[in-house]
């Protein structure tokens, strides 16, 4: 297997600036790319505040946080992932906007680079199909925040090559990561389950079965999760749970994976979670009230 020395990171929002940041920290040269120089600009602060919350509980010296960011470029110019060895690609949850990337992708990106996606629920064989490399195409799915998260979830396409799963998984490992494996079926693994279970709580609000507060707080201590399904939905992002929701309705054809109403309502407000300011909660009334 060949020696990863540098990864491109596509789309620099909550994950693909979590994922560059691991990159850095692990020794690679990472070149993030982001179209929106706002969100590449956002991306570089909360890197680099990141890691220095990792220096301040004394997990990594100074001088090790100094040369992770010496290793991060951040530029919206895609080309400059042409020596990249191995591009991950975390932008908008859309077949079509992810297709079109990959078309590029394919054209600027070394012929050995792998091209993986950290979709959270997309057909990696679709998107492999839009390029001239589907043996070099995989689903890298991290969860969030990437830094911490222990598990990476792998979804091999219908012609992803060997080296390229081990090669995958060798880079999780790198990264500290838990790998499990998924067929290509919509959702995959994590989401197939955790989606219908956070659209069942958006149900739960909408017909009055209980306040929000009391739904997240049922599902904290009567289940043990560290956080409610809404609470959660709000870190998660609301567009990126309708997009997940709207996949596994198409893809596996029952209706009980509908997306709820009110979470199809909450979106179209531009309510779509902490990263907004303003989700099921409103995070900007809680900042105030904590600011009191
Ligand atoms: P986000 O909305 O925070 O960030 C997406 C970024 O991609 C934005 O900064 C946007 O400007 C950029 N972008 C859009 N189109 C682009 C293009 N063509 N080229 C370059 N940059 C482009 O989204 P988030 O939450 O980071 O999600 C990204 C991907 O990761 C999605 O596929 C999502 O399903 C997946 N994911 C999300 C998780 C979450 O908890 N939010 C967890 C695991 C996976």
């Amino acid at each position: 297997m060949v020696e990863l020395k540098s990864v491109g990171v596509v789309g620099g929002g909550q994950m693909g600036s979590g994922i560059a940041q691991l990159a850095a920290m692990y020794g690679l040269d990472v070149h993030l790319i982001d179209t929106d120089p706002v969100a590449l600009s956002s991306a570089t602060k909360s890197i680099s505040a990141s890691i220095q919350r990792f220096v301040s509980k004394g997990q990594i010296s100074q001088a090790a946080a100094t040369d992770a960011l010496g290793r991060l470029h951040c530029t919206s110019n895609l080309e400059e992932l042409c020596s990249s060895d191995f591009i991950i690609e975390a932008i908008v949850e859309s077949e079509d906007v992810k297709k079109k990337l990959f078309i590029n992708l394919d054209k600027i990106a070394k012929s050995t680079a792998i091209l993986a996606s950290n979709t959270s629920s997309i057909s990696i064989t679709r998107l492999a199909s839009a390029t001239s490399r589907p043996q070099q195409v995989i689903g890298m799915h991290f969860m969030n925040p990437p830094p911490i998260m222990k598990l990476v979830e792998i979804v091999r396409g219908a012609d992803t090559s060997d080296n390229t799963f081990y090669a995958t998984k060798a880079l999780a490992e790198r990264f500290g990561k838990i790998v499990i494996c998924s067929q290509d079926y919509s959702g995959f693994i994590v989401n197939r389950i955790l989606m219908p279970m956070i659209n069942e709580a958006f149900h739960a609000l909408y017909t009055g079965v209980a306040t929000k507060e009391d739904i997240d707080t049922g599902m904290k201590l009567g289940t043990n999760h560290p956080m409610g399904p809404l609470e959660l939905a709000d870190f998660i992002g609301l567009d990126v749970c309708l997009s997940i929701m709207r996949v596994l309705h198409a893809g596996l054809g029952d209706s009980k994976y509908s997306p709820c109403p009110l979470l199809v309502q909450y979106v179209d407000a531009g309510r779509l979670g902490k990263k907004r300011g303003i989700g099921v909660y409103d995070y900007r009334k809680l900042k105030n009230h904590f600011n009191e």
